[in-house]
């Protein structure tokens, strides 16, 4: 059986940045709030004419030279967003795979919100160890500010855009082998977090009468308390199952949303602040893009090595969960 290794990440974020301070422009909020309640100071906004394939190619080009995969090699391209450049077709996946000129493979997108890159994360594995594909790119692309509604203070202050990406490839070495991915869904708390309009569920009618309905609506307080329950039990099954420790994790990559719930988790796992990775200041919530840039920041700072284990974890609209153990596994020279 071939076992499927995490070869390479990248990442890119738009130009624009929009501070706390824009924010307290445009709705009634302070950067004293955000800061407190979220620990986000900052997030990326992409420019009118730069859509969620264009994040997207940017990040899997840089993914793809790192990986050292020839571009003729890739035989799949994932990519998982809430924000797709067209809701119907053609997917976002084709538009990308386009763009980077790649040939002869497969395509398709996936909604799963913020837990988006863990699913496709755990389809290129099956793939792989399945022997049906060699070589998957994996993208968490976003363009949150086009769902986004600017008047509505319980949720604009959160999300930026961006977008990561990874090769994922077979090999015979089980040591470099991505250990396992847990995903998980529960449809009964669909109203947290949601975009209720714009879709076939959806009477055109009350489309013409909500404007801006199609923008995501979310039950702040209640989508808090029931995210850190499910990353915290979460990520102690997939550490259970696997019989690995906590202080095994060299770097704990949770779903950046808000900073308390990142720590709440981490406490509850006894983690140290040096295994944890946050970059939720500096990007907000990029759902389906803020765990391979959040991995990315760790690359680029230069401190992700081959064979180092991570531990991502993810929570999202849907509801969506989930975790995978994943070793850093480059090529070897
Ligand atoms: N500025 C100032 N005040 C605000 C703001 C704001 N931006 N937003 C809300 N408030 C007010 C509320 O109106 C409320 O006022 P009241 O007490 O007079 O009624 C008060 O602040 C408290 O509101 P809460 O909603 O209870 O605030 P909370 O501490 O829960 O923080 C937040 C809100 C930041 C949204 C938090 O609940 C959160 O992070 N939730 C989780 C979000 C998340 O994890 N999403 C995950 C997935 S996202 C996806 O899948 C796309």
């Amino acid at each position: 059986m071939a076992y499927a290794a995490f070869r390479s990440i990248g990442a890119y974020t738009p130009e624009k940045i929009l501070t706390n301070e824009d924010l307290s422009k445009m709705v009634d909020t302070t950067d004293e709030w955000i800061t407190k309640r979220t620990g986000i100071k900052e997030r990326h906004i992409a420019a009118d004419d730069e859509f969620t394939s264009d994040l997207g190619t940017k990040a899997a080009a840089i993914a793809l030279e790192r990986s050292g995969v020839a571009k003729e090699d890739i035989d799949m391209v994932i990519t998982a967003t809430i924000s797709p450049d067209y809701f119907c077709m053609p997917s976002t996946a084709t538009v990308i795979s386009t763009k980077l000129g790649l040939k002869n493979v497969t395509a398709f997108d996936i909604s799963a919100a913020c837990t988006g890159f863990v699913y496709i994360l755990s389809i290129a594995k099956a793939f792989i160890e399945s022997g049906m594909k060699k070589n998957v790119l994996i993208i968490g692309a976003e363009k949150l500010s086009a769902i986004t509604d600017y008047t509505d203070r319980g949720t604009c202050i959160l999300f930026g855009d961006g977008a990561g990406a990874a090769v994922i490839s077979a090999t015979d070495d089980k040591s470099e082998a991505i250990i396992d991915v847990h995903t998980g869904a529960d449809g009964e708390y669909a109203d947290l977090l949601m975009t209720p309009n714009g879709g076939s569920g959806s009477a055109h009618d009350a489309l013409e009468q909500e404007a801006g309905s199609c923008f995501m609506q979310m039950k702040g307080n209640e989508t808090f308390k029931v995210a850190v329950r499910t990353l915290t039990k979460d990520v102690k099954d997939i550490l259970a199952v696997n019989d690995i420790k906590s202080e095994d994790i060299v770097h704990f990559v949770p779903h950046q949303a808000n900073y308390r719930i990142i720590k709440a988790v981490g406490d509850a796992l006894k983690l140290k602040s040096e295994q944890i990775i946050v970059t939720v200041a500096k990007y907000g919530n990029t759902s389906g893009a803020s765990i391979p840039m959040a991995i990315n920041d760790v690359y680029e700072a230069g401190n992700l090595k081959a064979g180092e284990l991570m531990l991502l974890d993810a929570f999202g609209g849907g509801l969506t969960w989930g975790s995978a153990l994943v070793p850093f596994a480059p090529l070897k020279k």
